[in-house]
């Protein structure tokens, strides 16, 4: 692995049947950095975080991730990274301090030291009160809530986010945010965020990658992309790069 880079990418492509879900990604990301990953649905976002993550073979190229072979090393890889997927499994019958409990066993964490970092996340995160209700009888976002702190409770030195604030109510999204940044600063973890919200991604993340059809079309930090596009917000930045304006016209066009 070079010094200080921990995902390494070498036109790294995926193909579903004759979908070309990701083709010849090439990336480097910084250890400690916070990387935002933005692109259209149907981009190949998910596709490369689950690839980087060690949960999906690529079909061609080259990665490392944390020095370990996304070919040949995909235990070691789900060893040292934390994953929120985007569409996660939760156990509904164990409560909050017990599904967290349940995370920390399986990464060696247990005792006095697990239970603080537990208290301490469900406090951060406005659940005291309800640690010992079941999830099933949690609301989404409190669930989401819950996936946060079960992804970054290990503390792994790479921590994918795949819509982190997807069902999120606004503070709950700023809390996030703290998390990512404190977490970043003071203990050097890494962040690869996949994300639609553009405010979210100018505000926290210091390199943007954007994907379209599989391919990544621009990488830069937030002020470059706005300056390469004359803009001053990442979110019309976003809008010219992808396209996604449409005439009034052609917007109730199925009525005729
Ligand atoms: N398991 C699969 N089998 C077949 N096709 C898949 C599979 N997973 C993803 N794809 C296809 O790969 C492409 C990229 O999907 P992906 O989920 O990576 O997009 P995304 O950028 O995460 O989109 P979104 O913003 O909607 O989450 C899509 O065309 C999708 O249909
Ligand atoms: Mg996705």
């Amino acid at each position: 692995m070079s010094d200080g880079i921990q995902i390494q990418t070498q036109s790294l492509s995926k193909n579903f049947g004759s979908v070309v879900a990701l083709k010849n990604l090439d990336l480097a990301v910084r250890k400690g950095s916070i990387f935002g990953y933005l692109g259209p649905n149907g981009a190949g976002k998910t596709t490369t975080v689950r690839i980087l993550s060690g949960l999906l073979k690529p079909t061609s190229g080259n990665a490392t991730v944390c020095g370990y072979d996304v070919h040949t090393e995909r235990n070691a890889i789900k060893r040292v990274t934390g994953l929120l997927p985007e569409s996660p499994g939760l156990y509904s019958k164990l409560s909050a301090v017990e599904f967290l409990e349940f995370i920390g066993a399986l990464n060696n964490l247990s005792g006095e030291s697990l239970h603080k970092r537990i208290d301490s996340l469900l406090g951060i995160l406005g659940l005291e009160g309800r640690q010992n209700d079941l999830l099933e009888s949690y609301s989404s976002g409190m669930k989401q809530k819950v996936l946060v702190a079960s992804t970054v409770l290990h503390e792994p030195e790479l921590v994918f986010l795949d819509e982190p604030t997807s069902r999120l109510d606004p503070a709950a999204s700023v809390l996030v945010r703290e998390i990512i940044l404190a977490m970043a600063k003071e203990t050097d973890t890494t962040f690869f965020i996949c994300t639609h919200m553009t405010d979210f991604a100018e505000d926290v993340c210091e390199v943007i990658g954007i994907l379209n059809q599989g391919i990544l079309t621009t990488l830069g930090s937030p002020n470059e992309i706005m300056e390469q596009t004359g803009t001053t917000e990442l979110e019309d930045a976003y809008l010219k790069i992808v396209g996604g304006e449409i005439d009034r016209d052609t917007l109730l066009s199925w009525r005729q």
